[in-house]
């Protein structure tokens, strides 16, 4: 039964990636840092592998990758409002930065995105007003950022049983649990 969960969860992050308007799109990441504060920030789900990494883009500058680098335990979640869906993946990011990848993944993006990660001050630095920005001609920061999961979470919200199922990763495969929601 948790087999079908599972194929559930697939086809909607899948669907994240693919289709244009789904919730999935977008997620939460959360990292937690040597400060020890969670912190949380949007991102764009740009893949889903067959094992189920996910992969987002961002600048190698952010604070997310400062974090990454000081603890690669990370998590997302994803919020489906009128399924009343939420799905929670724990898992261990690695930071991609080798000119296959770049390149590959590179193709993805539109000009206007790819002016995100060229601006001339790292992100999060303080500007006098939002035109003040410089962008570099001929580098960026791109990087993609794998998140292997090693746990998922299911949640729906339905009557008369809302379904909450643990998902934890075991080699190549994953056990499926139900939780009191
Ligand atoms: C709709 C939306 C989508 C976003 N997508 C991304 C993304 O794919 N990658 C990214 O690095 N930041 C993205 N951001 C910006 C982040 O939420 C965040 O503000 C930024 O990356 C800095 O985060 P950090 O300082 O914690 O690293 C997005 C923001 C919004 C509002």
């Amino acid at each position: 039964m948790t087999t079908k969960i599972l194929k559930e969860v697939k086809a909607e992050l899948h669907k994240g990636v693919t289709e244009k308007g789904h919730p999935f799109r977008y997620c939460i990441l959360a990292t937690v840092g040597l400060e020890n504060i969670p912190r949380q920030r949007t991102v764009v789900l740009r893949e889903l592998g067959d094992d189920l990494h996910l992969n987002f883009y961002t600048d190698l500058r952010s604070k997310k990758i400062i974090h990454i680098h000081e603890n690669k335990k990370v998590s997302l979640m994803f919020l489906h409002p009128e399924k009343l869906l939420q799905i929670r993946v724990e898992g261990l990011a690695k930071i991609h930065r080798d000119h296959a990848t770049l390149d590959k993944h590179r193709k993805n993006l539109l000009a206007i995105n790819k002016k995100n990660f060229s601006t001339a001050a790292a992100p999060g630095t303080t500007i006098a007003n939002p035109n003040a920005v410089d962008y570099l001609k001929d580098a960026d920061y791109f990087c993609v950022v794998e998140v292997n999961p090693f746990k998922i979470e299911y949640l729906k919200l339905e009557h008369p049983n809302h379904i909450r199922v643990r998902f934890a990763r075991e080699g190549a495969d994953w056990d499926g649990e139900y939780l009191v929601p």
